[in-house]
């Protein structure tokens, strides 16, 4: 690891979602910054590769469970004794849009996990780190959370907005205890949660990119550096703000 950040000093972050795309990207960054990672997913084999490529713990996670997010503290917490923060990356896309059938099952399930899955890691892990008086949370919404609408996804944008405005409301919350809260909103990354539409159609690829300012699709590497500086010293004075990662797009 010969880029470590001597402010980490093995200070351990929980990233949910860290099985895929951005999730595991930021286990990668955060590892090679010095960071302890807890990869928290409800994919395990794909968790433990993850978890044992970056030298950290694995914790099968349902980020809907409360009780699951005790148990991952308590493991972070046993394995390295503390916990510095979390990087709240797990998602769902839901398709649900204005023409769908009206489903309130698939409207509850993107919301369980897209946003009732990042309230309980502010509370869970929030409260902990204010017990401790210090610490780092990084939420990742979406540039579809903000205006313009970009997507026609309603339930999935919904919740991308209540990501931004749980994270203001936590920041406000947490902020004189020495715990910050920042939020990512990455633009349109190349993961697994958009495979349907890049694997299937290359000039589709061609013309999304072609509508991008930098001209192409972001990677998670992208955004994992964007959490990182928030996790790390290097955004100490930041708190309740947000950076758009997008390649231009909202420009
Ligand atoms: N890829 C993009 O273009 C894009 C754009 C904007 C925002 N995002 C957001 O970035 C985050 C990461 O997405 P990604 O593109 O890496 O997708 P991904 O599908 O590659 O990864 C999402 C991960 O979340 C996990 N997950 C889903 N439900 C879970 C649950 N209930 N409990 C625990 N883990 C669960 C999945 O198992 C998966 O490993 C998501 O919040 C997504 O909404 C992605």
């Amino acid at each position: 690891m010969a880029d470590t950040d001597p402010t980490a000093a093995a200070r351990a972050v929980i990233v949910t979602g860290g099985a895929s795309g951005i999730g595991a990207a930021t286990c990668r960054t955060l590892a090679a910054h010095g960071f302890s990672v807890v990869v928290s997913d409800r994919q395990v084999a794909a968790g433990e590769a993850v978890a044992a490529e970056v030298g950290g713990l694995f914790v099968r996670h349902d980020v809907g469970e409360p009780a699951d997010w005790h148990r991952a503290v308590e493991a972070a917490t046993d394995r390295f004794g503390g916990i510095h923060g979390l990087v709240a990356a797990a998602g769902v896309k839901s398709e649900y849009l204005l023409d769908s059938p009206e489903d309130p099952g698939l409207f509850e399930r993107t919301v369980r996990v897209n946003q009732y899955g990042v309230l309980l890691g502010l509370q869970v892990v929030g409260r902990r780190l204010r017990e401790a008086g210090a610490g780092s949370i990084v939420t990742i919404a979406s540039a579809a959370g903000m205006p313009p609408a970009q997507s026609p996804d309603l339930a999935y944008v919904s919740t991308k907005w209540g990501v931004r405005g749980l994270s203001r409301t936590a920041a406000r919350a947490l902020a004189p205890h020495g715990v910050r809260v920042n939020t990512v909103l990455p633009g349109l990354i190349r993961t697994p949660m958009i495979a349907g539409v890049v694997d299937a159609d290359p000039e589709r690829v061609r013309q999304i990119s072609a509508a991008i300012p930098l001209g192409r699709m972001g990677e998670p590497e992208e955004i994992a550096r964007a959490a990182y500086f928030f996790i790390s010293d290097l955004s100490s004075y930041a708190t309740g703000s947000e950076l758009v990662v997008d390649g231009g797009s909202l420009a």
